[in-house]
């Protein structure tokens, strides 16, 4: 199979990115990481990248006149890399509505809620408030709504009485990690892509997203 090449934008710990670069360096995730973009020259996800030999590079946004400018010339930074895909993996900003546009069905996004529960900032905190019993975390197609977009595939966890927000992170994050490496094993092998507004899942509209089983398999309905 020929490696699918992606770029992956992050702002903060890049443990997500970690994912897909140890799963990628075992041979099990046929991926060409072109190059890590941030918009935190400072940030851990960088130097994860560097210590595995990919290229990045990094903008400040308070270096551009608009928030449309930052975006263009970090896209066109991501174009430099001719990514099939471009993958936001704790990215935190929102992107400017033509940008997303231009790389419509080509970005995909983590997100950690079951999404459309929980968009936004704060989603752990906001399930706990809401009451909920189930939490997890979305792999969704990026779209100008933000974590509005397709949702591709999700991961469910039980709620525990006892659970705090910090707890759900922790225990979330290593599931968001197997979710984004199936998701994208998916999207490398052709068997996912955005026809319009509807996830196609080896050529056929699914009707909810792909749900990840306790072996990480990822199932339709
Ligand atoms: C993850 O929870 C991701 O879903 C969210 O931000 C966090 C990033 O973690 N968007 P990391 O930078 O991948 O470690």
């Amino acid at each position: 199979m020929v490696a699918l090449p992606i770029v992956v934008l992050c702002s903060r710990r890049g443990s997500n990115l970690q994912a897909l670069i140890d799963v990628n360096s075992a041979g099990a995730l046929p991926i060409s990481i072109r190059a890590v973009l941030s918009d935190r020259p400072g940030c851990e996800a960088l130097e994860r990248a560097r210590d595995a030999g990919i290229a990045t590079d990094a903008m400040r946004p308070r270096d551009f006149p608009s928030r449309r400018e930052f975006d263009e010339a970090l896209f066109a930074r991501a174009s430099d890399f001719d990514p099939a895909l471009v993958v936001l993996a704790g990215y935190m900003r929102v992107i400017d509505d033509a940008v997303v546009r231009a790389w419509h069905g080509r970005m995909i996004n983590i997100h950690p809620s079951l999404l459309p529960r929980h968009p936004g900032l704060h989603t752990h905190a906001g399930a706990l408030a809401a009451g909920d019993n189930q939490h997890g975390a979305s792999v969704h197609y990026v779209t100008p709504e933000l974590d509005g977009g397709p949702v591709i595939a999700q991961v469910a966890m039980p709620i525990l009485t006892s659970d705090r927000a910090d707890d759900l992170a922790r225990r979330l994050l290593p599931l968001e990690h197997r979710l984004l490496v199936a998701s994208v094993a998916l999207l490398a092998a052709g068997a996912i892509e955005l026809d319009g507004d509807h996830v196609l899942y080896r050529g056929s509209a699914l009707a909810a997203p792909l749900k990840m089983d306790e072996h990480g398999v990822l199932r339709a309905g």
